[in-house]
């Protein structure tokens, strides 16, 4: 099949021109002007973006947490990512206690194969440390597995001392991959829990009050000095605090490889949600916790500086009027099941809010949302930009479209969104996947089970 997307405004990271792309099969086959000859598919792109399809490097579908499971499997999660711009995601397969990561790689093969509709990787959360464990991490690498999520937070759950992480760092380093690192400080944070909880504070907004932002940039400061030590880099995640990105800003200017993303709810959310009355607070109920307004800026300026290299999820949906959801909480802030959905709503949002309002500029946030992430994660170049032999997942973006985000009509399988009602500038009109058209007129054309397990490369791959 051969499909030429004509006319249109093709952005990468580093460009921004008038073209045609022509698709060849699954890639891209060449980019030019006036490119014609016989085709199958003439997409009009005229007067739109186009762009190379997002990439989410922070999802959680069909994952067990805290009592309860994620809302979105890898079809409803897919397909929603679709619709919003996405068309790869590298979720968060979870070795369990007593188990191997082979074990976790086949279950997560399993909750993906025949659902997902967009191609799908995945970083492996190691639960405790054994030596077993630690010698498995090559054979994980060697089917493309090459990240490795570690918990500085949720003790008893995910939580692993400072020797352990200082082990797997040293191993990371032996088998080339990445280490991504929660970096919260859970033992202190379970103490201000704890004392929350005794003094009969139980609504959501202590979620926030019990985890500061100095949690966060301690756990930062000691990942980073963990990773130096071990002379490997390392990623930190859903980096939500200003006091952490100084962490990370004062060691990247040392020159230390240290990497991190934010996300969406912590550039547009803040801790005024969990005030919220009725319990509507609990919508927000994350880790890290949304923080003050005020600190956002600091976010954006680290965007803009590239202490911050890419901007993902975190999707992890649990429903608000459910009991097996958010309600879990209900008398108990520690028990609102941790995470928000916005696997759909990342493209719109970062254009509309930091594009259009000048904080970042376009092909930064191409570079944020689909080339950096393919880069840091072992992607690259077959995903992550439009050039000639790349996969051919583009998308095509409306700057001027607007629409109101609502969880009526967003696809995701939540009975709410965090941002219900605001108005965004900037909407994915057409989605292709390796050269098919998978979202068109507003409809999903793709089929579940057609995305592809991308074998990611490490840093000692010859194609990284
Ligand atoms: O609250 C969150 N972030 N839930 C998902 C699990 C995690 O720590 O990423
Ligand atoms: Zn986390
Ligand atoms: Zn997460």
């Amino acid at each position: 099949m051969k499909i030429l997307v004509q006319g249109g405004t093709i952005v990468t990271a580093t460009d921004k021109y008038e073209g045609d792309v022509l698709i060849d099969g699954t890639a891209i086959h060449s980019i030019g002007t006036s490119l014609s000859g016989p085709v199958d598919k003439t997409i009009d792109a005229k007067g739109k973006l186009v762009i190379p399809g997002g990439i989410d490097v922070h999802t959680h579908l069909d994952m067990p947490f805290g009592g309860t499971s994620s809302v979105d499997d890898f079809q409803t999660g897919t397909i929603a990512a679709a619709f919003g711009g996405t068309t790869t995601v590298v979720d968060f397969a979870i070795q369990e206690h007593g188990g191997t990561m082979r074990q976790a790689y086949e279950t997560w093969m399993g909750k993906a194969e025949g659902k997902a509709a967009i191609d799908y990787g995945f970083h492996m959360i190691l639960r405790e440390h054994t030596p077993a464990l630690e010698k498995e991490m090559g054979a994980m690498v060697d089917e493309g597995i090459t990240s490795f999520k570690l918990f500085m937070a949720y003790p008893g759950v995910f939580y692993m001392d400072d020797a352990g992480i200082f082990r797997y760092m040293q191993r990371s380093g032996e088998v080339g991959s990445t280490i991504s690192m929660h970096a919260e400080n859970g033992i202190v944070i379970d103490v201000l829990i704890e004392q929350a909880l005794r003094k009969g504070c139980k609504e959501p907004k202590y979620h926030a009050l019990t985890r500061p932002p100095r949690a966060e940039a301690e756990a930062t400061h000691r990942a980073i000095c963990l990773a130096e030590m071990a002379n490997v880099p390392v990623y930190i995640v859903h980096l939500s605090a200003a006091e952490a990105l100084r962490e990370v800003a004062r060691a990247r200017s040392r020159g230390i490889d240290v990497f991190a993303e934010t996300c969406p709810q912590y550039l547009f959310l803040s801790y005024d949600n969990y005030e919220e009355p009725n319990f509507e607070g609990a919508k927000y109920v994350m880790s890290p916790p949304l923080r003050d307004k005020a600190k956002q800026k600091d976010l954006w300026h680290g965007l803009r500086q590239n202490d911050l290299q890419a901007i993902s999820t975190d999707h992890c949906p649990f429903c608000f009027n459910d009991n097996e959801g958010k309600l879990l909480g209900k008398d108990d802030f520690s028990k609102i099941p941790n995470g928000a959905p916005g696997i759909e709503t990342r493209m719109s949002l970062t254009y509309d809010g930091g594009v259009r309002t000048g904080n970042i500029s376009l092909n930064r946030w191409v570079e944020l949302t689909s080339t950096s992430p393919a880069k840091l994660f072992g992607m690259f170049p077959k995903k992550g930009t439009i050039a000639p032999g790349s996969d051919a997942d583009i998308v095509i973006f409306d700057e001027n479209a607007e629409t109101t985000l609502s969880a009526a009509s967003l696809h995701m399988n939540v009975d709410y969104t965090p941002y219900e009602g605001r108005r965004v500038r900037g909407v994915t009109e057409t989605v292709l996947s390796r050269g098919e058209v998978i979202v068109e007129n507003g409809s999903f054309q793709g089929r579940p089970g057609r995305g592809e397990f991308i074998r990611r490369a490490g840093r000692h791959s010859p194609t990284s």
